[in-house]
């Protein structure tokens, strides 16, 4: 843990004693411990001792414009590799939740890019309290990570969860943490991943498209990424936020999909989740199409199949192409007929029927390859990508 930066917020509650040994603890494994004390905090541990325990000088107040001058709030909340929460106070896990910024440790906790690590303590009641699970809840979906709390007698007298973990602990999860975050098994790997649905435009204003909300792309893009990949998001049209991937290419057709794909080559892993549309429109027209009282035909002309083609080039064909089957009847059979029919190496197949795929949180997965087939059970799309990454990395580190 050589070198490793924490910039480590103390807030105002009795455990923060276990603050001073867990700052020792972390020095013990050459983390470098900056501190920031809240107002509250201070009523329990003194900046003089916590200096002289970390070996650095210690923040507290935000607005010290001679301090903001020489360090602002925005590069110390980054200059870290992590930023530690401990004690954590309902009060500040409330803030993380909603988003307060009204003193120097909730600042930099919203300025900050670098992951948190929350170690709550406070009374049973507190914890239990809903408003705070709720919070917690938030603060979970939101990445952020969490040591304890652990059951016990508390300094108030009750007994239950709130008692903050013992320092040794909190110093051996951090460095768990830490050496799953360096987990990059595909660091010499790059991936392209499409996802979402494509657009066909029949004039300006108008279009055919499908129900794919692009969630279960964008996990994969993501774990591939935090694996280690250099990975290429290529999105039709979603709703998502920004995903965390090294580059993210927006497109609308099936066309514009496929060229961005032929433009991201070379790739060793090619994941194909998009729904792309089948076929777009062949008169398509340049300006809107006015009601003409008369019933209107739109031709169809089929769209280049992107996973066929990137499966079937001669050159620079990605080492790993990998394929979705959307099927309504006759899965298994549909999934393997696809895999040799487009000459990719794995195919997800998922049932579509009654639309309990597009756009929701889980997928139920018939797994197929060229050797064999696996039936995965419901699972999340996150925990779909999970899988699927693990079988990547075996694959190809093999
Ligand atoms: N796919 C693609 N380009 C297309 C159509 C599909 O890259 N023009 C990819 C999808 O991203 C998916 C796989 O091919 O990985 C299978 O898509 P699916 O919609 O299940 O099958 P289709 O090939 O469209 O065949 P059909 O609709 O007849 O089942």
């Amino acid at each position: 843990m050589e070198n490793k930066k924490i910039l480590f917020i103390i807030t105002g509650g009795i455990a923060a004693y276990k603050s001073l040994e867990t700052i020792r603890e972390l020095r013990r494994d050459n983390f470098n411990v900056t501190c920031v004390l809240t107002k509250s905090g201070s009523e329990f541990v003194t900046p003089l001792s916590i200096e002289s325990i970390s070996g650095n000088r210690v923040y507290s107040e935000l607005f010290d414009l001679n301090e903001e001058h020489k360090m602002g709030h925005i590069q110390l909340s980054r200059m870290s590799d992590l930023i530690l929460v401990a004690p954590a106070t309902a009060n500040i896990i409330s803030k993380i939740a909603y988003g307060i910024a009204d003193d120097l440790a909730s600042t930099l906790l919203m300025a900050t890019d670098k992951p948190i690590i929350v170690v709550p303590a406070m009374n049973v009641r507190m914890w239990l309290n809903k408003s705070t699970q709720r919070n917690v809840e938030t603060l979970k979906k939101d990445g952020i990570e969490f040591i304890g709390p652990e059951s016990g007698e508390m300094a108030c007298g009750e007994y239950g969860e709130g008692r903050m973990t013992e320092p040794g602990k909190i110093v051996d999860e951090i460095k768990k943490y830490i050496d799953k975050q360096n987990f990059r098994p595909l660091k010499n790997q790059t991936a392209i991943v499409t996802a979402g649905p494509t657009r066909e435009m029949i004039d300006p204003v108008r279009f055919i498209s499908n129900e794919s909300s692009g969630k279960q792309g964008y996990a994969i893009a993501e774990m591939l990424q935090h694996l280690g990949a250099k990975t290429t998001l290529i999105s039709g049209p979603t709703s998502l936020g920004a995903p965390k991937v090294t580059k993210l290419i927006n497109v609308h057709s099936a066309d514009q999909m496929l060229d961005a794909c032929e433009a991201s080559l070379p790739a060793d892993i090619a994941v194909c989740a998009a729904a792309v549309a089948d076929y777009k429109i062949a008169n398509k027209i340049s300006s809107k199409f006015k009601k003409t009282g008369n019933d209107q035909k739109i031709t169809l002309q089929e769209n280049p199949d992107i996973l066929e083609r990137l499966s079937k080039r001669n050159s620079l064909r990605p080492k790993l192409m990998i394929g979705f089957a959307a099927e309504t009847e006759n899965l298994q059979d549909n999934a393997i007929k696809k895999l040799s029919k487009k000459g990719c190496d794995w195919i997800l197949g998922n049932n579509v029927s009654d639309n309990n795929v597009f756009n929701q949180e889980t997928n139920k997965i018939f797994f197929v390859t060229k050797q064999y087939t696996e039936k995965w059970g419901l699972m999340s799309k996150k925990e779909v990508a999970q899988k699927l990454c693990k079988k990547i990395t075996t694959h190809l580190n093999h």
